[in-house]
């Protein structure tokens, strides 16, 4: 009950600033059901009083009266009621279909919003423990099935409650009998429809289930299509789809089984019922003790009966048929509150601003985390006085990018503390110190654009020169200008075009542009062939002069300058010193060294 609830509330929410559409679409729906109801009375009186003008014509006949005294007025006046019954019933349901979607495509576009800056809130500790796919489809399927369901479900679930009383409301005022033995079967109809609605809601979810899992597997599959051709692996591959895609078709038959039995059941159980009407109906209508006058008014009063059995239970299947689709969108934002429920990056209020960086950065004592229980650095101190630069290396896995995600507070320390001029970044105003702050990630990103906007992205309404200089300090430019387009080449697919060398440099380019007093380097780990790799090391050695640094370096080359060189593993400092001093020390630095020297 507890997620019916929530799925309200969240509705509800998003629905309330509407209160006075909601007015005018229950207006509309009660005046459009009260027309709807009102036909079949009309038909009925149409038919009686087609029945009295024949019984008046007959009789004209036999008297020898002339047949055109007999008034098809009555006849004529009930028709035109019913074509004005006609026309304001297809006015008002479309008023309140149009308002209705415009309603809903308003709230799903907030939600779409509110959602995307949730999504701009979140601690990097959600992106790393969720797969993009999965974020991505509370975009798409969840937001989909929100907005279908609430467009068409709830609009019929609505209409047709309207729809149910009114019809029942209506028949009691015509003719108590014929309404009781119309209602009579509705029990029956019931218990059948509950069954059914149960357990296809029961297949329905381990469709979704399978759907998901089908999806999952798919996803993984196409990603890793390098790895499955390396591997040979094709064959074992189609295999377990193919398990897959058949649990799916077996869900979904059993859920099609159920959800496709609820129309003909019911189509059934409605048919049956006017049969009843008519048989009833017409025993009242063809009593010989009756006057010819009120036998027509009976015959017409069957006509709207057999008109009302029908439109009694059309409510009845709708509703129950909607109601799968309503627990898709109750699902929906079930998976949405899931987001909203996750926790926002702490920004301290009243932060503190740097200036300028005077004395320098240090870890001090910092013991880290990704999971609990699972120390990731321990007792991890590294300084960096003001302008130097620190390397930091050590074997895959040591926790090197980890010290940069402290650095930028992607994540906070469990204890010790990151400082910069000797006071706890915790304590720094968290867009300010980013933007001191420059991190060239090991895993660069380029967002579909221009080069241009790639380069400029950190920094709004920076220059040409700018962009141009930042280029030739990251020694890019002349490879962008040797393109056709220059900076102005569109990105597509960031992988197809340019080497992950390339792709770190332009990232370099970018970070350098908005001139960080910080900067932090996380080498790129893939092969570069040996020219890029030059450009990359001559690109860093432009980045942090004069600037306080952190380098993170797989090729020692890059850093033999470094002032300070920090050699990690597992989490911990293990060696600490310039290049000359670890090398003199014999330790396990100088084993790097000389391994990678042989290498090379
Ligand atoms: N988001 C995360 N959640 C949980 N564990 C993580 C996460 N990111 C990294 N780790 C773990 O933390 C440890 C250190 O990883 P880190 O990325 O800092 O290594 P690294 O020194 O940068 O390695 P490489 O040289 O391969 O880049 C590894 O054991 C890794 O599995
Ligand atoms: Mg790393």
């Amino acid at each position: 009950m507890g997620e019916y609830t929530r799925a309200g509330k969240f509705f509800w929410a998003y629905l309330k600033k509407y209160k006075l559409s909601f007015v005018i679409i229950t207006l509309t729906i009660i005046l459009a059901t009260f027309l709807q109801v009102k036909a079949p009375e009309y038909i009925g009186r149409s038919i009686s009083e087609m029945g009295k003008y024949v019984g008046e014509l007959m009789a004209a006949n036999a008297q020898g009266i002339d047949p055109s005294t007999v008034s098809k007025e009555p006849f004529f006046n009930v028709l035109k009621n019913l074509l004005i019954v006609y026309l304001l019933t297809t006015a008002s349901t479309l008023i309140y279909s149009m308002l209705f979607s415009r309603v809903v495509g308003h709230s799903t576009n907030r939600m779409r919003i509110s959602l995307f800056r949730k999504i701009e809130d979140l601690t990097i500790r959600f992106f790393d423990s969720h797969q993009d796919g999965e974020i991505l489809s509370r975009f798409t399927s969840d937001l989909d099935n929100i907005q279908n369901s609430l467009n068409q479900a709830l609009l019929q679930v609505l209409t047709n409650i309207a729809l149910f009383v009114g019809v029942i409301i209506q028949m009691l005022r015509l003719n108590v009998s014929l309404a009781l033995i119309t209602m009579a079967s509705t029990p029956i109809a019931l218990i059948f429809s509950v069954f059914i609605i149960r357990s296809s809601k029961k297949y329905m979810g381990i469709q979704q289930k399978e759907i998901g899992a089908l999806n999952g597997y798919m996803d993984e599959k196409i990603s890793g299509q390098k790895a499955i051709i390396v591997n040979g692996q094709q064959e074992e591959v189609i295999e377990d789809f193919i398990g897959h895609n058949e649990k799916v078709r077996k869900a979904t038959f059993m859920g099609q089984v159920f959800s496709g039995m609820l129309m003909p059941v019911m189509v059934g159980m409605s048919l049956f019922n006017t049969a009843i009407v008519i048989f009833v109906g017409g025993a009242m209508a063809t009593d010989p003790a009756q006057p010819l006058g009120s036998l027509a008014v009976a015959l017409g009063l069957v006509v709207t009966f057999v008109q009302y059995s029908q439109q009694y239970y059309q409510p009845v299947m709708q509703i129950s048929s909607s109601f799968t689709q309503l627990q898709l969108a109750i699902t929906g934002a079930s998976r949405l509150n899931e987001v909203f429920d996750q926790p926002n990056e702490v920004k301290p209020e009243h932060g503190k601003k740097i200036d300028t960086i005077e004395k320098g950065v240090a870890l001090e004592h910092v013991d880290f985390s990704y999971d609990e229980g699972q120390p990731i650095l321990q007792d991890v101190n590294i300084t960096v006085e003001k302008g130097q630069m620190v390397a930091l290396v050590g074997p895959t896995g040591s926790g090197k990018t980890t010290i940069m995600n402290l650095l930028n507070r992607f994540y906070d320390v469990n204890s010790g503390a990151v400082k910069i001029d000797g006071v706890d970044i915790r304590e720094y105003d968290l867009n300010n110190l980013r933007s001191n702050v420059g991190i060239v990630l090991q895993d660069s990103v380029l967002f579909s654009g221009t080069i241009r906007d790639n380069i400029i992205f950190g920094k709004e309404g920076a220059t040409e020169e700018d962009m141009i200089e930042a280029a030739q300090a990251a020694n890019i430019h002349d490879y962008i200008m040797s393109l056709d387009e220059g900076y102005d080449t569109v990105i597509e697919d960031e992988n197809n075009i340019f080497s992950t060398g390339q792709k770190q440099l332009m990232s370099i380019a970018r970070t350098l542009l908005t001139n960080p007093q910080l900067l932090i380097l996380d080498e790129a780990t893939s092969n570069v062939d040996t020219v890029t790799e030059a450009r990359i090391q001559k690109a860093m050695e432009v980045a942090v002069t004069g600037r306080t640094s952190f380098v993170i370096a797989h090729r020692l080359k890059t850093i033999l300058n470094a002032d300070k060189i920090v050699v990690l593993r597992d989490g911990k400092v293990i060696e600490e010193g310039n290049h000359h001093e670890l090398i003199k020390l014999g330790g396990f630095y100088a084993e790097l060294y000389h391994s990678q020297f042989v290498f090379e």
